[in-house]
């Protein structure tokens, strides 16, 4: 099927994004890459090796040398993430992942490293695309751009129930002052921060869905392509 063009999916941590993205890209046909995940994969390997974040040039160095690869389970159709040759789709979800994340994200050099990794897969591939700045620096002209938002209290509680479910022993009030805190370090960085282009349609999930996201994502993208073929 000859692909309609990339899909940006912008928004702040807990908003629905990997859920949503992952669902479009399978009815669509797409790869999905989560860019949070090659964020998260370069902290695992800091804390691994000891690495301290605040050292960006090392970090800078460590992106360099890391090989990150996505692969689909075909029987779970559970996107697996592996950091060299090591699967670590589990790990770096963990609390200390999340709780340093934003402060490797904020690293250029690692950025840099990152944003070209990211712009190869999207020449290679149709791809659904989630992260921070995907439609405003990695995929500033995919034709169809989305900027997912949420109450903090909600997505407050969808965190807490993703940790819960895997066993981690967490407060709701941790996760609240988590996702405030990762919003204003995403926001505020002064490389390629979190923010709605103004080509980007924006979506409330609070009250919504997965499903019913994905719907209005679907028709918007097929609303879109046929104004143009007409
Ligand atoms: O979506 P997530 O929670 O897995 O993202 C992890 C961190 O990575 C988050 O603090 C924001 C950052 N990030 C980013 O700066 N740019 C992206 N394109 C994706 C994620």
């Amino acid at each position: 099927m000859p692909g309609k063009g990339n899909i940006a999916i912008d928004g702040p941590a807990g908003a629905g994004k990997s859920t949503v993205a992952k669902l479009v890209a399978e009815k669509l046909g797409y790869i999905y890459i989560d860019t949070g995940a090659m964020y998260r994969a370069i902290t695992w390997k800091a804390l691994v090796n000891k690495i301290s974040v605040e050292d960006e040039i090392r970090m800078a160095r460590l992106a360099q040398n890391t090989v990150i690869d996505f692969y689909v389970d075909i029987q779970t159709k559970k996107q697996l993430i592996f950091c060299d040759g090591q699967d670590v789709t589990e790990e770096i979800r963990s609390p200390e992942v999340s709780k340093l994340v934003s402060h490797v994200a904020k690293i250029p050099g690692v950025r840099l490293v990152l944003l070209k990794q990211q712009q190869l897969l999207a020449t290679k591939n149709n791809v659904v695309m989630d992260g921070r700045d995907i439609g405003s620096n990695v995929l500033p002209n995919a034709p169809f751009k989305f900027f997912l938002t949420a109450s903090v209290e909600e997505r407050a509680r969808r965190r807490f129930l993703e940790l819960s479910n895997k066993g981690y022993k967490i407060s709701q009030a941790d996760v609240v002052t988590e996702i405030i805190e990762r919003d204003k370090i995403d926001q505020e960085r002064s490389v390629a921060p979190l923010v709605k282009t103004s080509d980007a349609i924006e979506i409330d999930t609070s009250f919504l869905k997965p499903v019913e996201v994905v719907n209005k994502i679907i028709s918007i993208i097929n609303r879109i392509s046929e104004s143009k073929t007409n």
